[in-house]
């Protein structure tokens, strides 16, 4: 990490910087409460907020903290001492696993506040885009360090970071080999059931056209399912969710399937109302994780 006076220097902060800041700390001292509330006016419209700002305490907290970073920007005192601190505002936030985006979203807020309260107070443009340039200078410090504690955090690792990497990366291919041979597999099934297919619409032509029928309609259904499989699969590997509910349908059919065949035999009546039953059941788990997914 840069220390601190090369930070400075990279966002070529200067002394002018510092007495500009200076000078709008009355300023800023008057709109500090101000600036708390429409804070926390723009952060409720952030999604998820409350699961940062659970309670009133920690509200309550934070906007403490706040009040005292807002005014500590326009001391004049930019030395180690502000760095760690800022350090430890950004590893707050890490720890609370607050994206990096809000803090983005937070800051931008921040500067807009900061230019129109200046706006107010000035009335010579000049004077007012200079103090605009140092305000914004020390605001792009601070995130800079907010955001160096996002990126300090990642690179946290067991043993050796090459290393990790290369075996995270080794399991991602290793994930979509597996992948491709599932899908190779799935068309090898698919061509099983089309021979399926076909060997059972024979029965048709031998001229038992009952058995046929009804063995014909089991392998086209179990056809669908390897269609709705590949389906799910190809999504897959582009990127799409999986959906539990293709497992549950392939146990449906598989149970139909039995059941056509069953229905042949006139003597398997108990055979056939459990198979009844494990088809309601199915049914019915189907349904509920169909509505859930979508
Ligand atoms: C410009 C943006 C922000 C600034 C300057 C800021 C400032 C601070 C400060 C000074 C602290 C106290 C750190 C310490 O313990 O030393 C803090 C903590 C915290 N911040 Fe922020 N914050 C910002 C954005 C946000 C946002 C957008 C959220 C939530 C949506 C948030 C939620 C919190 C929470 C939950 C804590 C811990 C509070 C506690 O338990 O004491 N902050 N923040």
């Amino acid at each position: 990490m840069n220390s601190f006076e090369q930070i400075k220097s990279h966002y070529g902060f200067t002394n002018g910087d510092i007495r500009n800041l200076e000078q709008l700390r009355p300023v800023m001292e008057k709109y500090a409460s101000e600036f708390v509330a429409e804070f926390y006016q723009f952060v409720k419209n952030l999604s998820e907020h409350d699961k940062y700002l659970k309670d009133d305490t920690i509200i309550r907290r934070h906007q403490d903290a706040l009040r005292v970073w807002f005014l500590r920007l326009f001391k004049g005192d930019y030395d180690r001492r502000y760095f760690d601190e800022l350090e430890r505002v950004g590893m707050a936030h890490v720890k609370i696993n607050l994206p990096a985006h809000y803090v983005n979203a937070a800051m931008h807020f921040v500067k807009g506040f900061i230019h129109t309260t200046i706006h107010k107070e000035f009335k010579d443009l000049e004077e007012c885009v200079y103090f605009e340039r140092s305000a914004d200078k020390i605001l792009d410090i601070n995130l800079d360090i907010f955001t160096s504690s996002y990126i300090e955090e990642e690179k946290k690792f067991f043993l050796s970071q090459r290393l990790e990497s290369y075996l995270i990366q080794f399991a991602n291919r290793f994930t979509y080999g597996l992948n491709l041979t599932l899908v190779g597999g799935l068309v090898m099934m698919g061509l099983g059931v089309m021979w399926l297919f076909t060997y059972d619409l024979m029965h048709l032509l031998d001229g038992n056209i009952e058995q046929g029928l009804l063995r014909t309609l089991g392998s086209l259904l179990m056809l669908w399912v390897v269609i709705e499989l590949m389906e799910t699969e190809v999504k897959h590997l582009k990127g799409g969710k999986f959906k539990v509910k293709v497992f549950i349908s392939v146990a449906l059919v598989a149970v139909i399937r039995k059941i056509l065949v069953t229905s042949l035999k006139t003597d398997a009546v108990e055979a056939q109302l459990s198979l009844v039953a494990a088809v309601a059941v199915l049914g019915v788990v189907y349904w509920l994780i169909a509505k859930v997914e979508g």
